[in-house]
C-alpha cells in the first residue's frame, strides 16, 4: 500500500468510527456474553516466576507523589528482583477487585476502556538474582504477579542487544489483543486500544519514576521487530489463540545522579534495536503456548484489520526521533516535605462512575495539574518533564475545557495549547467569537485562555454521548488532536501515537485527580463532529481523540481493595 493509501485507510477508518447524534459507530449490538474474552493471558508451558508482592513498607520505598515531578529527588533504585516487582505492581498489576452479587473483577492500576485490558506486557531483561541467572524474554501475567519465561536469550546477544543502552537497562514491550476491546465496542475498539496503551506507556514511566529510572520509547522500531522481539509472529504458539498486535518497547534504566552516573552509562540512548539481532531471537528457545481467550472465534471486524494494516510502522518509515541525548545526570533535588506516597496514589487510583456535582478544586490546584501535562516543547525530549522524557515528537495534543466548578475562575470554555509555538494555529482554527483572554491566576508558562464563559454542564454531558459525569464534575475535557497535518508528516502509522499521547495525557490526570482528593474517568465515548463544531473546528486539520472528566466521585459500594 502507498503512504497515500494507507492515510486513505486511516482517515476512512476515522471517519466510521465517529459517534453521531443519531448513530453510533458499528459496533456488535447485544454482548455475547458467553463469547466473553478472558482478560488474562496466559501462555501455558511457560516457567512461571512469581514476583514479590511487596507491602508499603518494604524496600524500595515510595517517594511522595510531588518529588515525582521534582527533577533529581528520587533516589535511583538498584535494579533487584524487589525493585522489578514495584515497577510492574505500580504499572500493570491488579491494584483492586470489585463484586457485585457472585461476580468479582479485577482492577488494575492501568485503566482500560470497559475494564476488558486488550494491553499485554513483556520483559526483555538481564540474569537477575531471583528471576534467572541467563537473559530471557517474559510475559508479565498480572493475575499471578509473575512472569512467564517465554525465551532464553543468549548471554551474548543480549549484550550484543543492549550494547548501546544504558548500565543495568532491560526493554518493556506491549501488545494488544484488538479482539479484547471489539468483543463490545465494536469498530471503534482499535481506537481504545490504543488510548489503552498510552495509559500503560504512561503508568510504566511513573512506576518507573517512584524508583529514580528512567524509561524512553524506542520509536524507530518497525512492528515486524517488535513482533520477532515479543515472539508474537510465531504462529505455531498461537494456534487457536487470538493474536497480538505489535505496539510499543520502552527502553528501561536506573538514572545516576549527577557526578554518580552508574559505571558504563552512556550519553545517547538509540531509539532503535538492531532488527537482525532481534530476529536472532527468533532462533531461540521458546516454550509455552498462549491460551483461547474466547469461547468461539472472534468476530471480524474488517475495518480493524484495515487500520491495523494501514498504521502498521515498516522499518525507517519515520523521519527524525533520532537517539536521545541523555542529561549528564540530574542534580539532586530538594525532595518535598509531605504529601501522599507516589504508590498510595497509584494503587488507590479508580475511575469515578458517578460526580457529586458539587465538590469544586480551587484555581491554583488545577493550573498544577494542567502544569504537569505540559512537555515543555522548547526542550530536547530527553530533558523534558517527566513523564513526556518518554515520547520523542513535540505536544500534538491540546485541551478544550469544559470547566464547571474551579474556585477563582469562571465556567466556561477554555483551550490548553500544550506546545506554545502552535497557539495562533488553534485559535484561528477556533470560532472566530472565542475571547482568548487569561484567566486571573494563571501561571505564565500555562497557554492557558477562555473562550467563551457560561455553563457548560448540560453540553458536556450531551457530547460524551449523554455522560453526567462529564457535566457533573469540576471540569471535564476533550484532547484535540493536530491530525492531518501529522498523518501527512510522520504517516499513517502516527495515528496510534496520537491515542497513545492522549492516553499519556489521562494517566497523568488521572494520578493528579487523586492526589487532589478528587477522581477521574477517561471518556472514550464522545460525539466527535458535534464536539468539532462547538469549538468551531471545521476541517481535519484538529479531530477530538479522547475526553476525560475530573470530579468529586459518589463512592462505589462494589469496591474491594487489596
Ligand atoms: C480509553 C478509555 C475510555 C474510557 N471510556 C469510558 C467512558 O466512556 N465512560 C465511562 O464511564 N468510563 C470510561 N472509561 C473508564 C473505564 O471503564 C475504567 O478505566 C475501567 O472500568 C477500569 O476501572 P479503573 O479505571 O477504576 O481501573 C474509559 C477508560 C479508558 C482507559
Amino acid at each position: 500500500m502507498h503512504d497515500i493509501d494507507k492515510i486513505e485507510t486511516v482517515m476512512r477508518y476515522h471517519e466510521r468510527t465517529k459517534h453521531h447524534f443519531n448513530r453510533y459507530a458499528p459496533g456488535p449490538g447485544a454482548l455475547d456474553w458467553a463469547n466473553q474474552p478472558d482478560p488474562f493471558r496466559r501462555y501455558e508451558g511457560a516457567p512461571l516466576v512469581h514476583l514479590p508482592l511487596l507491602a508499603a513498607d518494604e524496600e524500595p520505598l515510595s517517594p511522595r507523589y510531588d518529588d515525582l515531578y521534582c527533577p533529581g529527588s528520587v533516589v535511583s533504585a538498584t535494579l533487584t528482583l524487589n525493585a522489578l516487582s514495584r515497577l510492574l505492581q505500580y504499572a500493570l498489576a491488579i491494584s483492586a477487585w470489585k463484586q457485585a452479587g457472585a461476580t468479582r473483577w479485577a482492577l488494575r492500576c492501568n485503566p482500560s476502556s470497559g475494564n476488558l485490558h486488550p494491553t499485554e506486557g513483556y520483559l526483555l531483561i538481564g540474569a537477575l538474582p531471583g528471576l534467572a541467572d541467563a537473559p530471557g524474554l517474559y510475559h508479565y501475567a498480572p493475575r499471578e504477579h509473575a512472569f512467564e519465561r517465554r525465551a532464553d536469550c543468549g548471554a551474548a546477544l543480549f549484550t550484543a542487544l543492549m550494547r548501546e543502552f544504558p548500565a543495568q537497562a532491560f526493554l518493556v514491550g506491549l501488545s494488544s489483543v484488538h479482539w479484547r476491546e471489539a468483543w463490545k465496542y465494536g469498530e471503534r475498539a482499535f481506537r481504545y486500544c490504543q488510548h489503552d496503551v498510552g495509559h500503560a506507556i504512561g503508568a510504566l514511566r511513573i512506576a518507573a519514576a517512584t524508583l529514580g529510572w528512567r524509561a524512553a520509547l524506542l520509536q524507530k522500531l518497525a512492528d515486524e521487530t517488535i513482533e520477532d522481539l515479543l515472539g508474537l509472529n510465531r504462529a505455531e504458539d498461537f494456534a487457536g489463540a487470538e493474536r497480538e498486535h505489535p505496539a510499543a518497547v520502552l527502553v528501561v534504566w536506573p538514572a545516576g545522579l549527577a557526578g554518580g552516573r552508574p559505571a558504563g552509562e552512556q550519553r545517547v540512548v538509540p531509539r532503535q534495536l538492531d532488527p537482525e539481532l532481534v530476529r536472532q531471537l527468533t532462533r531461540a528457545g521458546w516454550q509455552g503456548a498462549a491460551n483461547r481467550l474466547s469461547r468461539d472465534a472472534p468476530v471480524h471486524w474488517e475495518a480493524i484489520d484495515q487500520v491495523a494494516a494501514a498504521t502498521r510502522k515498516l522499518a525507517g518509515a519515520e523521519q527524525g526521533f533520532d537517539a536521545l541525548d541523555t542529561p549528564a545526570g540530574e542534580s539532586p533535588g530538594r525532595a518535598g516535605a509531605g504529601g501522599p506516597a507516589a504508590g498510595q496514589i497509584i494503587l488507590q487510583r479508580r475511575s469515578l462512575l458517578a460526580c457529586d456535582g458539587r465538590t469544586p478544586i480551587a484555581a491554583e490546584r488545577f493550573y498544577r495539574m494542567l502544569s504537569r501535562l505540559m512537555p515543555r516543547c522548547d526542550l530536547p525530549p530527553c530533558r523534558r518533564p517527566m513523564p513526556w522524557d518518554t515520547l520523542p515528537w513535540d505536544a500534538a495534543v491540546h485541551l478544550a475545557l469544559f470547566v464547571h466548578r474551579v474556585e477563582g475562575i469562571v465556567p466556561g470554555l477554555y483551550l490548553l495549547v500544550r506546545d506554545p509555538a502552535k497557539v495562533e494555529r488553534l485559535k484561528r482554527a477556533m470560532h472566530a467569537r472565542f475571547e482568548g483572554s487569561t484567566p486571573p491566576g494563571c501561571p505564565a508558562d500555562l497557554t492557558l485562555c477562555l473562550l467563551e464563559a457560561g455553563n457548560a454542564q448540560r453540553l458536556a454531558t450531551q457530547l460524551s454521548c449523554h455522560q453526567d459525569i462529564a457535566g457533573d464534575g469540576a471540569f471535564s475535557l476533550g484532547m484535540i488532536a493536530e491530525y492531518r497535518d501529522a498523518l501527512f508528516t510522520h504517516g499513517a502509522w502516527f495515528y496510534r501515537r496520537l491515542f497513545w499521547e492522549s492516553g499519556l495525557i489521562g494517566q497523568v490526570l488521572y494520578l493528579e485527580a487523586e492526589a487532589a482528593g478528587l477522581r477521574a474517568t477517561g471518556i472514550g465515548c464522545f460525539f466527535d463532529e458535534p464536539v468539532h463544531r462547538v469549538f468551531g473546528l471545521e476541517d481535519l486539520a484538529f479531530q477530538s481523540l479522547y475526553h476525560f472528566t475530573v470530579g468529586g466521585p459518589v463512592d462505589d459500594p462494589r469496591l474491594i481493595v487489596g
